[in-house]
């Protein structure tokens, strides 16, 4: 049998929430339920974030009260106890909570430094009145600033201290698509010594091409969980030159070829990624 890896597919939100002109709420429910008709298992489908700095993400709560419950495993991000108290008032079952290993990233995008951030995390993680929470870290392999370096103990102890605070999970994110086989190496077997056995999922983006080695080296390193989206969109609106995400159906193409099990449609998540871009393409511009 082969080797299971799951793709969390992050189209609704990553792939949109940069996306300008308003995609209404009933398109991104045909976009999640086309993925699931594809075979998704796990979909981030929205963010609790502000919805004045993130304008496309204001429905998120319509989005989440609207989803097919038991189609798949919905995950929500947020970036502070008000996200959190707004996706748990619609019953969201998986949290994605966000800080920067970048300092200037952290300020830029959740504006409030790392300890607080995290302290927070440490009061909601505290409740454990539902949602199971994923720790995820931004610019875990790089920083978008020239001047600042990503230390591989600064992702471990963040890791450390999501993981004592109880997440589920850890989620390495390459925000501006830094990353290199050796930094994956170098990062994520760091982060695996610190979290002594508790999963570890990543979340690259393609700025170099280097996606199918980076893959291959997470894979190596035992990594199960991997973070994409349709056509490769997104990125985030708050570290300059983000490029998009890793592309889905390339991203289960490579599994395939190396026999990992994805259980994806790739000919119906072909078509979804047809009907998106023209859905995209005929949005009202300005
Ligand atoms: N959802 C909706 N509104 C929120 C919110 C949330 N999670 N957190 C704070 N707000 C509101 C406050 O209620 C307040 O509203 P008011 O002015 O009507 O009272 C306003 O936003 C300012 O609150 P404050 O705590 O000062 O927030 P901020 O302006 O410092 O912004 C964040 C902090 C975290 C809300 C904001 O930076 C954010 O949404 N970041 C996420 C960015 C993102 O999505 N990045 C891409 C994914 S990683
Ligand atoms: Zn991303």
């Amino acid at each position: 049998m082969k080797a299971r890896v799951d793709i969390v597919e992050v189209t609704p939100r990553d792939g949109l929430q940069d996306v300008k002109p308003w995609v209404d709420t009933a398109t991104k429910m045909e976009l999640i339920q086309r993925l699931v008709e594809a075979h998704a298992t796990w979909i981030e489908v929205t963010a609790f974030v502000s919805p004045v700095l993130v304008p496309q993400m204001a429905d998120a709560e319509d989005v989440m009260a609207q989803l097919p419950e038991g189609a798949a495993e919905w995950i929500g991000l947020i970036p502070n106890l008000r996200g959190y108290e707004r996706a748990r008032r619609v019953r969201t079952r998986h949290l994605t909570y966000v800080v920067s290993a970048s300092p200037r990233h952290q300020q830029d995008n959740v504006r409030r430094p790392l300890s607080t951030s995290l302290q927070e995390f440490g009061q909601l993680a505290a409740r454990q009145d539902g949602p199971a929470l994923r720790g995820a870290i931004s610019c875990a392999f790089g920083s978008p600033y020239a001047e600042e370096v990503i230390h591989p103990q600064t992702v471990a102890a963040i890791a450390r201290q999501y993981r004592d605070y109880g997440a589920a999970e850890v989620v390495l994110a390459d925000t501006v698509g830094a990353a290199t086989p050796d930094v994956v190496r170098t990062i994520v077997a760091k982060v695996q010594d610190a979290l002594g056995g508790l999963p570890v999922a990543v979340h690259f983006h393609d700025r170099l091409r280097q996606g199918r080695e980076n893959v291959r080296e997470a894979l190596a390193l035992g990594v199960r969980r991997f973070e994409a989206a349709l056509a490769g969109l997104g990125g985030c609106p708050f570290a300059p030159q983000a490029p998009g995400n890793l592309n889905t159906i390339r991203l289960a193409t490579w599994l395939d070829e190396w026999g990992y099990e994805t259980g994806l449609d790739l000919f119906r998540l072909e078509a979804t990624e047809k009907w998106l871009g023209q859905v995209l393409a005929l949005l009202p511009q300005g």
